[in-house]
């Protein structure tokens, strides 16, 4: 029996992961911080949910015994440094040596396009740093491991059922008749997510052992940011079915835009660690596999988009 510890499957991607885990035949274990959080795959047959402080490395080492393998979806897109660095380099630091005590051998972490540990210190945002140092700590791992195989994915803006993407520019354009947009030039390389998940199976089943393989997972069209909220309005209906009237805000303006958003309740739409990340194009590097290199033709984002924001 193939067992395999996905932490942060009951997120979006998690719980796409998940179910193709369960359907390539893998018996799935989930931790989550609240139970409540894993109501939309705690159904798949032969998964576990079980309830875990993934930062109790003694919990979490123990919690992963008996498991072959481990996926790390876990992250967070608004923080103050100090959350960025726990959620993204210290759990991965954890996780890694959580595998390395369990002899697991295989760990695949999924990251996001624009970082690299090259560029932990000058990535843009906190985010993309975190991320890329995230990714360095797993190189190092890796070098001293030789029977660990590790896998960094890194996908760009990912879209489908259910995402926060797509899905809030439809719904931010049923609501307001222009939309003034942060970002509007920034370029993204939107990937499917069940491309993603389909990915994650495939490098499971790549032979255990070498170094670092890193994959940087993209759709085939690199679009404006103002492009696909343009999309999303117009799939979904709005203005008449040609999307409201968008308008790309200088920096300055988004950077306070992103300010009174951030001192909203809940999660903000936009952060001006977003906008950082923004600076920088999210668009594959060349000569780094991505999901062709695993089989996998990308899907385009307006077949799949249509399907669900014109509902
Ligand atoms: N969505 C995208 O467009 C996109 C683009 C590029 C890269 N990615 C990467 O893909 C991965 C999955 O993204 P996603 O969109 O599926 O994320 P998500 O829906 O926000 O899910 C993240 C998961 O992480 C756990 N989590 C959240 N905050 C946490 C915290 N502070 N401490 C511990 N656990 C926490 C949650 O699990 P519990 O609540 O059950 O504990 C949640 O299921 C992430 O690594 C992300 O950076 C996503």
């Amino acid at each position: 029996m193939k067992n395999i510890f996905v932490l942060g499957g009951t997120g979006f991607v998690g719980s796409y992961v998940c179910e193709q885990l369960v359907r390539a035949g893998w018996q799935v274990t989930v931790p989550t911080r609240r139970r409540v959080n894993a109501q939309a795959i705690q159904h798949l047959p032969g998964l576990t949910v079980l309830e875990l402080d993934v930062y109790d490395e003694a919990a979490l080492t123990h919690a992963m015994e008996g498991h072959g393998a481990v996926v790390n979806l876990v992250a967070i897109l608004h923080g103050d440094p100090a959350a960025f660095a726990k959620a993204h380099v210290q759990l991965t630091e954890k996780v890694a040596r959580a595998c390395l005590t369990n002899g697991v051998s295989q760990l695949v972490h999924v990251s996001a396009l624009g970082a690299d540990p090259a560029r932990m210190t000058t990535a843009p945002s906190y985010y993309l740093r975190s991320k890329s140092a995230a990714e360095a700590v797993l190189a190092q791992v890796a070098s001293a491991s030789p029977a660990l195989r590790v896998s960094v994915l890194r996908p760009s803006v990912i879209f489908g059922v259910g995402d926060q993407f797509m899905n809030i520019f439809a719904k931010l354009q049923a609501i307001f008749p222009f939309i003034p947009l942060a970002g509007a030039d920034a370029r993204f390389q939107p990937v499917w997510v069940s491309d993603v998940a389909q990915a994650i199976v495939r490098v499971l089943a790549l032979p255990p052992g070498g170094s670092v393989h890193t994959w940087e997972l993209v759709g085939p069209e690199v679009m404006r940011l103002r492009d696909l909220v343009q999309m999303a309005g117009a799939l979904s209906g709005a203005g008449a079915g040609k999307g409201r009237p968008i308008f790309g805000l200088p920096m300055w303006v988004a950077r306070i835009q992103a300010f009174f958003m951030e001192l909203a309740p809940g999660a903000p739409l936009m952060s001006r660690d977003n906008l950082d990340s923004m600076l920088v194009d999210n668009v594959a590097t060349a000569g780094i596999p991505g999901l062709a290199q695993l089989g996998i033709t990308a899907a385009a984002i307006e077949p799949v988009a249509r399907s669900y924001l014109s509902r």
